[in-house]
């Protein structure tokens, strides 16, 4: 029997988390549960910081389906089995503090721990199930690389606001007659780029998983302009890189220990320069950022956070600890955290940012590859 559970939002925000959030309380408090939300992620569950959620009254879960952002937090550097500690003489020490998370979740008394968020959030809630928690994950990043699953929530809005950012870009493109190259998030996979190229129309779209070949880009660029087309339009995901060249690093992150810290960023600006050198023609470049992550979700990712939210409520209720809600054949379904996060290579996934991940990338015989191919948007190679 459950009696009290607890949410915990954590990593990159993303739209959706909140609707996420909602449909886990509105279910529990269906079945007479009570539901809690840790602040700010993992760094919530270490300090014991909890607060009620409900959708009663003035409940804090009440009229938050459309808000971005997270009402409860999160984290991206509170990796607890690796905890970065700050000395008062200034040194820096990394601990296990799995432990006292979990004394705090005992002293708690709850029954059920979920975690929304991407593989290095699934990774720390496998090891905590690893250790007896009891805990339910749900999958989200705009990038849309969860193993396991078809689709994460968050990444239908990032799509949609790249490809109004692309619809923009084309008027004032084919006003200047310029290149308008568009740079959008994608670390290890290039699901965004690829997927609001299409939606938007663009000419090219650079991905992780196909190393580019500028000279090629350059050439379909020169045809479009040979038959009238004086401006192009192309996707870059910011992991892109050219073939046997690197990714582009803006700098360092701080994101804790096991994870990947590089701070991609400026592949846009490389390739408008160099597309600028090849063709002739004006460049410039538009970095979308962090407007992919914040605002109102799409509908699309309300139903899917609602559909994930209550699906992971039922799992629990199931007993199904150790789990992800996931979306498999286009239903709600559920995979072992451990073949999400773990070392098991036979489900598609390809090694991702920590050397145990899984990343689910773009594969060559995707539908969205072969779709883009036929309508002739040039991927680099
Ligand atoms: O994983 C999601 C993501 O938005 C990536 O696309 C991006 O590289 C990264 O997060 C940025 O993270 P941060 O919030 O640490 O800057």
């Amino acid at each position: 029997m459950l009696k009290k559970v607890a949410i915990l939002a954590n990593g990159g925000d993303v739209s959706g988390f909140n609707a996420v959030i909602r449909a886990i309380v509105k279910t529990a408090e269906n079945h007479n549960i009570e539901c809690y939300g840790y602040i700010d992620g993992y760094n919530g569950l270490l300090k014991n910081d909890y607060v009620l959620l409900s959708t009663a009254g003035n409940g804090d879960a009440k009229g938050i389906l459309a808000k971005g952002g997270s009402i409860i937090g999160s984290s991206t550097n509170s990796n607890v089995f690796n905890y970065k500690i700050k000395n008062e003489d200034g040194t820096i020490e990394y601990k296990d503090l799995s432990d006292v998370c979990i004394q705090n979740i005992k002293e708690a008394g709850f029954d059920c721990i979920f975690t929304l968020g991407g593989d290095g959030t699934q990774k720390s809630a496998r090891d905590f199930a690893t250790k007896g928690v009891n805990v339910i994950g749900v999958p989200k990043t705009i990038d849309n690389d969860v193993a396991c699953t078809e689709i994460t929530f968050g990444y239908n809005t990032a799509v949609s606001v790249a490809m109004e950012a692309i619809d923009r870009l084309h008027t004032t493109g084919e006003t200047h007659h310029r290149i308008m190259v568009l740079e959008v998030m994608g670390r290890y996979a290039g699901w965004i780029a690829l997927e609001s190229a299409i939606a938007g129309g663009a000419d090219v779209a650079l991905i992780p998983e196909i190393p580019y070949d500028i000279n090629k880009v350059a050439t379909k660029i020169e045809n479009r302009k040979k038959r009238g087309k004086e401006f192009s339009i192309v996707v870059v995901a910011e992991g892109a890189k050219p073939i046997n060249g690197d990714i582009t690093i803006m700098g360092k992150r701080d994101n804790g220990a096991g994870v990947d810290n590089t701070k991609l960023g400026g592949v846009g600006q490389v390739v408008a320069k160099q597309l600028e050198e090849l063709t002739g023609l004006e460049a410039r470049n538009t970095t979308l950022g962090y407007m992919q992550r914040g605002g109102s979700p799409t509908a699309f990712d309300r139903v899917l956070s609602t559909k994930y939210g209550v699906k992971a409520m039922q799992l629990a209720l199931e007993g199904k600890f150790g789990t992800l809600a996931v979306i498999k054949n286009g239903k709600l379904d559920y995979a072992l955290l451990e073949d999400v996060v773990g070392n098991n290579k036979q489900i598609g996934a390809v090694s991702g940012n920590t050397e145990e991940s899984n990343i689910r990338k773009v594969t060559m015989d995707n539908d969205l590859i072969i779709t883009a191919r036929n309508i002739g948007i040039n991927l680099g190679d």
